[in-house]
Order: C-alpha cells, then structure tokens, then sequence
C-alpha cells in the first residue's frame, strides 16, 4: 500500500509498519484458520506482540511502552487485523481501552502498577463496561460499589468483555448513586484475581474466534480505595472518553479486515477464467473491485484522520468523538461489503473453509456492533453535527 501523501509517514512510522507485517504474515497468517476453528486463545503469539512492544505502543517508555503517537498504532494494528482480527483485538483492547485509559486518567502509582505490566507485554487488559440488559444504553448498568471504609465493594455482572476469560486486570465501570444516572458511575481497576471476581463462561462466537470474550462476576469483591479511577462520579465521562480511542481501534481493525479481503478477490478476479477471459474483465466484476478499492481507502482517510485528531487531542485535551465513530461507521460498513463481495467474487471457493475468505466475512461482522454499533455512531455523529444533546 503507498503512503497516502496527505499523511507523510516518518521512517519510524515505516519500520514499525514493516515489522509488524512482517511478524503478522510470518507467524499470525499460518496459524490464523486453525485458532478460528479451535477458538483457542493464541497465547504464544499474543505473548510475541507484547515482546515486538506491540500491547503499549503510545505508551511513554517510562511506563514500559514504545513512546510513539497514535499513527504508529493504527500502522501496526492494520498489520495484525490483515493476518487476523483476533490478535487485532487483543492488541487493539490493551492499547487503545485499556493502557489509554489509565494513561489520561490514572495517577502516578496506577500507571506504574496496572500499565507496566501490558504495556511490556506481560500481562492482558480488559475493559468492561456492557451488562447482560445494557450495552448501547450503558449508564443503565446495574451493577453497584459501595463504599466500606477505605475499600469499596463491587457487586454485579459484566458481559462480552474482550480477554475476559485471561486478563490479568480490568477497568471496571459501576454505578455508585442511580438517581444521578450518568454521573452517579465510577471506574475502578481491578486485579484479575481479586477475590470476589469470577469468570463466567466464555463466548462462542461467529468471528474473531481466537480472542476470548465472556461475562465477569463481581460478588462483594472489595478493591482499595486507591484503586479508583479519577474521582467518583467520573465513569461515564471516563467510559466514553476512553471509547472514543477504542473506536479508532476497531475502524482500524475494519480496515484491516477489508483490505485482506480485498486483495485476495484483486487477485483472484485476475486469475479465474470464464467464458474465454478473466472474471474481472466483465464489468459485473471489475466494478466490484473499483468499490471496494474506493471505500477501502475512503475508511483509510477517516480513521487515519481519526488518529491524527486523537495525537492532536493529546496537546489541546479536546475531544475526537466525531472523527472516531465517522472512522468506526465507514470502515466497519466497508469491512462488510468488501468480506461480502469478496466472497460473491470467489464464488464457491469463497463460500469453503479452505480459503479465509469465509473467516473475513465472519470477523467483519463484529465491528459493527461492539465499541458500539453503528447506529450508535450515527446517534453520535448526528448529535454533533445538529448540536443536539
Ligand atoms: N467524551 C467525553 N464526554 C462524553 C462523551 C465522550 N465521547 N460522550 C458523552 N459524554 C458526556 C456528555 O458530554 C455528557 O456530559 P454532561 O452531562 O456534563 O453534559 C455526559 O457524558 C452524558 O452524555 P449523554 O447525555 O450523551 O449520554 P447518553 O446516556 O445519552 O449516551 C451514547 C450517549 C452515545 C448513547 C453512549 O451511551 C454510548 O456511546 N453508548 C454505546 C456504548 C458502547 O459503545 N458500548 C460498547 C462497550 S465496550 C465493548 O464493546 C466490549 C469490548 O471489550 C471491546
């Protein structure tokens, strides 16, 4: 892919690109079908991204990280979710809703205590936020802290928590006070073997298969006070805050979806004889291939930008909500139709488990809906653009 000129990439954009091509293509893609099928967690590999400084990219080096700015992620990301966008998410949670998270609003301590350890690759994040009956509408959790003396006490149930079954620890949203709705929520990092939580079964899934999802229970699980994220009342701000980056992760993921599909139905439509020429030689298929090539690099520009108006955040502390669920809308709409026309391209062949193509279109699916769906971004941006509240 040529660099898109209005975003000049500096070498070092370039050779973190290139190495995590070159790991995803040389020890993700020849695994990636079989971790599908199993639904096993690829804990080699994941363990190798956090080695290559994969799981903490933005973060500082003093808290273990790789320094580098939001450009360089969504570079690397897009390397991953190519291979697979299982090891994608995964990447995508502990970089963008996990460490970012506890970066923006963490203290001294909880950078150095609950970042070090992702960020060098030594331990999974997670983020949990949606209830069994809340996801879109998440300030109607039901789940509740009290506090108790210099602890506080977590009760209630998290679902679809990316890396649930394996994270080592987690930001936790709770409602403290219901009458004040959105600003009655509080955040809290909570170690994975905090007694009081437990795991709850895992997903079975439609895509990305290898990245374990599940619910998380919290039953009188206490956790020090000193583990509380900003002040209370701050979750909800916190939750969306910190969504706002993650949805820049799954455009990227979209992305990357889209453009694996892409390139195998580019090829293929050069290839497949019929009727004396090759498939894309008739319009009804060469047409398809101008669409796609068009809104793949459409979704580029938009999380791109997403990504660079993120880094610009990082100095005027404003807020990107638009251009991450513009980026997350378009791309996880042309993940869509790119996996789908990818597959119509392949004909019967795009329709078996022997080409991925069918796990593209599977994998696409989800990023529609989770880091909120689409209709969500399009509440979201419709709301900006009309100032409405
Ligand atoms: N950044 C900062 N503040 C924000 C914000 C943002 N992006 N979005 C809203 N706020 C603020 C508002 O300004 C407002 O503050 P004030 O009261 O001080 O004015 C406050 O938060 C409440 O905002 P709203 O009235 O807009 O809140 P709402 O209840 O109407 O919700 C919503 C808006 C857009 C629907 C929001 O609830 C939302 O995004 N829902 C989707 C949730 C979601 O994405 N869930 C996915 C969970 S993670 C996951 O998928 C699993 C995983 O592991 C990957």
């Amino acid at each position: 892919m040529p660099d898109l000129p209005i975003y000049p990439l500096s070498n070092e954009h370039k050779m973190l690109r290139e190495a995590a091509r070159d790991f995803a293509q040389k020890e993700i893609v020849p695994i990636a079908a079989e971790f599908d099928e199993s639904g096993e967690f690829p804990t080699v590999t994941i363990k190798k991204m956090g080695e290559l400084g994969f799981m903490g990219i933005e973060v500082p080096e003093q808290y273990g990280g790789s320094g580098m700015d939001t450009l360089a992620f969504i570079l690397a990301l897009e390397e991953i979710c190519k291979a697979d966008a299982a090891h994608g998410v995964i990447m995508s949670v502990n970089n963008s809703l996990y460490c970012h998270g506890i970066l923006k609003f963490g203290t001294e301590e909880q950078k150095k205590k609950f970042v070090v350890p992702i960020a060098t690759g030594k331990a999974i994040g997670g983020y949990c936020l949606t209830e069994p009956q809340s996801g879109s509408d998440a300030s109607a959790m039901k789940s509740r802290a009290t506090r108790d003396g210099d602890s506080y006490i977590l009760n209630g149930r998290k679902s679809w928590v990316t890396s649930g079954p394996v994270a080592d620890s987690f930001i936790v949203f709770m409602m403290m006070e219901p009458e004040k709705k959105q600003k009655g929520i509080s955040a809290f990092l909570v170690e994975g073997n905090t007694p009081g939580l437990t795991r709850g079964k895992k997903e079975p899934k439609l895509g990305i298969r290898a990245s374990a999802t599940s619910e998380l229970i919290f039953e009188d699980c206490r956790v020090p006070v000193a583990n509380r994220l900003s002040e209370e009342g701050d979750g909800f701000k916190i939750a969306m805050t910190i969504l706002d980056a993650g949805r820049i992760g799954i455009a990227t993921q979209a992305l990357g979806i889209a453009e694996a599909a892409y390139e195998a139905a580019r090829q293929y439509a050069g290839q497949r004889q019929a009727f004396g020429q090759p498939i894309g030689a008739f319009q009804g298929t060469g047409f398809k291939i101008a669409d796609m090539k068009t809104r793949i690099e459409a979704s580029r520009l938009l999380t791109y930008n997403a990504a660079i108006a993120k880094e610009n955040s990082k100095k005027t502390g404003g807020r990107y909500s638009l251009e991450a669920s513009m980026a997350k809308l378009f791309a996880s709409e042309t993940a869509m139709y790119v996996t789908h026309q990818a597959i119509q391209i392949h004909g019967g062949m795009g329709y078996s488990k022997e080409l991925p193509m069918e796990r593209y279109f599977r994998d696409a699916k989800i990023t529609e809906i989770y880091e909120g769906t689409s209709e969500i971004q399009r509440l979201v941006i419709s709301r900006s653009e009309l100032g409405i509240k």
